[in-house]
């Protein structure tokens, strides 16, 4: 029985995550419990290999636990199969990453438009969600350059827009501004508290004191095991 709260959107109850290779385990979480409410903005802070991308992991369903139990929206992902798990992401998590991962062939507004394309949206309002994210965040004028042809900043921001397209519950950037230098790392941390302002839930993965410090929630993680300030 996994009684929740109306508003809880990510229980991680008890959440080991054990890499074998060979003889060598690394417990890289050990015994995780943390809640995330609707609505929220959350940093997850950490030295490096301290276990936050597989946190991130875990919220995002990207990856199984090795034990316990990743609970989304009040259902145990443990009873989901591998395509339910896939048709849930696709529709109730968006990523953002470091590295953007923007595809190098396609425009930004391909770039943007692909998520849609995965919910058989039809391509005029695929075309239209997408040039209406990118306006937003102020790259109207860009929608038809190449990933390579964008700053730094211009390309998270893009990678954001693909990220909110789908109107995801829940965001989930890991170093988002990992890559940018500190001015532009704090425009697109405003822009995130802009999007979690429309509800949106937001967890910011962090090694950076003062970027983690910027959310109203901050927990910790080390050695992989989590506490909350
Ligand atoms: N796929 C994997 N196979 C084996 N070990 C892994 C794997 N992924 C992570 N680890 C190990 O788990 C631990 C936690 O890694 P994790 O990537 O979660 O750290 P992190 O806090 O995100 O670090 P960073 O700030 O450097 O990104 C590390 O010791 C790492 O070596
Ligand atoms: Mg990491």
């Amino acid at each position: 029985m996994n009684k929740t709260n109306e508003n809880e959107l990510v229980k991680l109850q008890d959440v080991w995550k054990i890499f074998s290779m060979g003889n060598t385990e690394v417990q890289a979480l050990r015994g995780i419990n943390l809640s995330i409410h609707q609505g929220e903005i959350l940093s997850i802070m950490g030295p490096s290999g301290s276990g936050k991308s597989t946190c991130m992991n875990m919220i995002g369903c990207l990856d199984r636990p090795t034990k316990g139990n990743v609970i989304i929206n009040g259902r145990n992902t443990a009873t989901m199969n591998e395509n339910e798990l896939a048709a849930f992401r696709n529709k109730t998590v968006g990523f953002v990453f470091q590295q953007y991962f923007l595809l190098p062939n396609l425009s930004v507004l391909e770039n943007v438009m692909l998520p849609l394309r995965y919910q058989r949206i039809p391509i005029e309002e695929r075309r239209e969600r997408a040039e209406e994210a990118l306006v937003r965040i102020g790259l109207a004028d860009r929608l038809t350059h190449k990933p390579n042809e964008l700053s730094g900043g211009q390309r998270q921001r893009v990678a954001i827009a693909r990220a909110t397209v789908t109107k995801p519950a829940l965001i989930l950037a890991d170093e988002p501004t990992g890559a940018l230098d500190s001015e532009t790392g704090h425009s697109v941390l405003d822009l995130f508290q802009e999007i979690n302002a429309e509800g949106t839930t937001i967890v910011i993965v962090t090694h950076d004191q003062e970027i983690g410090r910027t959310a109203p929630r901050m927990v910790r993680i080390k050695d992989g095991l989590l506490s909350e300030d």
